[in-house]
């Protein structure tokens, strides 16, 4: 399977290469396709945005392609959910990982002390299409809670501010495979993993790839 990632961001697409491995013939994403003007993420969920980029870029590249999304983002419980679907744009449209970072880091001052207080998690929705389908939704989410100051230079986005359950570094001072083992986007494409070995789909060279023997999967759960 020849996968496109329904994504301009070159760190999610390296996440999703690095884990699916030899899964996978390949993966590109949108920077390989210019002529894909910007998704507009509309959706009230992170499901109805992975929805929507997985379909319009499958209009766009025709009825063979494999096209899978990933809308992603940050639940902040004392900021009520924040940001959310806004993950991206927090502090503005066109803002960088580092501005939404110190807009984060200024929302939570003061908070602190309470247990609990400072919780937030990670959701990933990935939506595999082909032929203007949806065929698949695979979601994943890690529980953690926002650091008190940025720590460590791995990753992307709020890496650097997220610190998951069970560890006292943030996922910006933990190595990519750590962090792949068990995040959002990591917990999805396992549900992915396991659709995939269900399957029965021709390789480039016609052959079926299947594996057979498959328990029941728990991308459907
Ligand atoms: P999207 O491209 O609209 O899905 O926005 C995703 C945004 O959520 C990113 O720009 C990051 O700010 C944040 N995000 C999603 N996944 C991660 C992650 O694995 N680490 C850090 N930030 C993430």
């Amino acid at each position: 399977m020849h996968l496109v990632v329904a994504s301009g961001n070159a760190h999610k697409t390296a996440e999703i290469r690095r884990i699916l491995g030899d899964l996978v013939t390949s993966v590109e994403d949108l920077s390989a396709h210019p002529e894909i003007k910007e998704i507009q993420e509309t959706g009230a969920t992170f499901e109805e945005n992975a929805v929507i980029k997985a379909l319009e870029t499958g209009r766009a590249l025709g009825d063979g392609a494999w096209i899978l999304s990933d809308d992603s983002g940050l639940e902040v419980d004392a900021l009520g959910g924040k940001p959310g679907v806004y993950s991206a744009r927090y502090s503005g449209a066109g803002a960088s990982d580092a501005d939404n970072r110190v807009k984060l880091l200024e929302k939570m001052a003061g908070i602190d002390g309470e247990e609990n207080s400072r919780s937030a998690r990670f959701r990933c929705a990935m939506v595999l299409a082909r032929g203007g389908q949806k065929i698949a939704v695979f979601e994943g989410a890690l529980e953690g809670v926002i650091a008190n100051a940025e720590k460590g230079e791995q990753g992307f986005g709020y890496d650097s501010l997220f610190i998951p359950e069970g560890y006292s570094e943030t996922f910006g001072q933990l190595p990519p495979e750590v962090k792949n083992s068990m995040s959002h986007r990591g917990r999805a494409l396992e549900k992915f993993k396991l659709w995939l070995a269900r399957q029965d789909l021709p390789n480039e060279n016609g052959c079926s790839n299947h594996v057979g023997n498959q328990k029941k999967a728990e991308w459907e759960t």
